[in-house]
């Protein structure tokens, strides 16, 4: 039968780092394309014996179904603590659990993207959000990023110059592809010229516990008096990416028009992965977790910029400066067609992610690539990097 499928996705391309992902998987090849965690970043001993306690204590509770807001002592418990340690949520927000990050992005563009809408994002940006945008019809509006995050010149024109902006997407920590993040003044500066506007600002924050370096800026939900700011939070880089559990906190009449949108979704979130991240931050020594993983990035952030110094500077080869997060964003020489160097890099049995994929728009050139920087073991970031720099 022909399927004739609907204007919204017709259009839909498949992402290209799961296109990579097939390759990524094979044990020969070396995994620079992916955004997992680490292997050994996962605290699987005691999920496993915080899961076997929860079906053993409280197993109708876990199995039953649940309401679509989320658990809610992990609701409260992660209010209270995201109030308390980053200032993030105050009166007027209110707290969704989500099947992470990328389904508060979907519910937050479901709840107020029309098609033909503007939806400004950072150029580069995260081709999953990305796709969630253009799912829904939105015209992506790319703003170019400089070293300190997005520049802020070009968004106050193109505020001014638009009516139709249903908001602005940023990830101002160690920010997915580039790696940059963005400084305390520009974060100002973006909550000034947003709110000014009337334009919502989406701050997806996956990273920034994962700081190695350097010292915390403080989110823009901080600077958040206006009801301006939804906040997206995700366990999936600091406990479990297959877990599935996230979190919103923003403007309350903004998170109830999401619950409904959710209730068509998935109804809630898995009841049984909520009770373990509620059990884990509360019974485990969270803080001693994070710092654990620091320590695990850290040091293959430092495999991997010896490499980067050794292998693809003398070529010409560049990137941004990070200090957390699990990326590098490099740029290639002036007349290095980026797509043939991606290619190449696959023949030799090196994954990256082509610079294009994170473009919004799709028709742009790009001469950068991603290079992911967990996954592989340090022998394999030495190799690879060796390789890259030999192409
Ligand atoms: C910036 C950004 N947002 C959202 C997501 C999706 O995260 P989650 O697994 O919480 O859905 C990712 C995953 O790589 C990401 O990099």
């Amino acid at each position: 039968m022909e399927l004739n499928f609907s204007k919204r996705v017709r259009n839909l391309k498949p992402s290209a780092i799961r296109e990579i992902f097939k390759y990524a998987e094979m044990p020969e090849y070396i995994p620079f394309s992916a955004g997992n965690p680490a292997a050994e970043a996962f605290p699987a001993e005691e999920i496993g014996r915080i899961s076997a306690e929860i079906l053993r204590d409280s197993p109708v509770a876990a199995l039953q179904y649940s309401t679509t807001e989320g658990y809610r002592p992990l609701r409260e418990y992660l209010k209270e603590y995201m109030r308390e340690k980053y200032g993030v949520g105050g009166n007027g927000d209110s707290l969704l659990i989500t099947s992470g990050a990328q389904q508060t992005v979907d519910l937050v563009t479901k709840a107020l993207v029309d098609p033909g809408d503007i939806v400004l994002c950072e150029d580069p940006s995260f081709i999953g959000s990305l796709n969630s945008f253009r799912s829904f019809e939105a015209v992506l509006l790319g703003i170019p990023m400089d070293e300190d995050g997005v520049n802020t010149e070009r968004l106050e024109s193109v505020l001014r110059e638009n009516k139709n902006i249903k908001y602005f997407y940023t990830i101002p920590n160690f920010q997915n592809p580039s790696g940059i993040t963005m400084s305390a003044e520009k974060r100002k500066k973006v909550y000034e010229l947003c709110s000014a506007a009337g334009v919502l600002i989406l701050e997806d924050n996956p990273y920034g516990d994962l700081r190695f370096r350097g010292e915390d800026i403080p989110a823009i939900k901080t600077l958040d008096t206006a009801g301006a700011v939804m906040y997206v939070g995700s366990f999936s880089k600091v406990v479990s990416p297959g877990i599935r559990v996230g979190y919103a906190i923003g403007p309350e009449a903004l998170i109830h028009k999401m619950v409904v949108c959710k209730q068509g979704e998935d109804v809630h979130t898995n009841i049984w992965a909520q009770m373990i991240c509620h059990r884990f931050m509360t019974e485990c020594d969270y803080e001693a977790h994070l710092e654990r993983l620091r320590g695990i990035y850290k040091h293959k952030a430092e495999v991997l910029e010896e490499a980067m110094r050794q292998y693809l500077a003398p070529k010409g080869i560049s990137w941004s400066k990070f200090d957390g997060g699990l990326f590098a964003w490099c740029k290639l020489p002036e007349g290095v067609d980026m797509s043939d160097y991606v290619q190449q890099a696959l023949e030799h049995k090196v994954c990256v992610v082509p610079g294009s994929a994170f473009m919004p728009n799709e028709n742009e050139v790009s001469d950068c690539f991603r290079v992911n920087f967990s996954t592989p073991t340090d022998g394999q970031l030495r190799r690879g990097i060796e390789i890259l720099g030999s192409i």
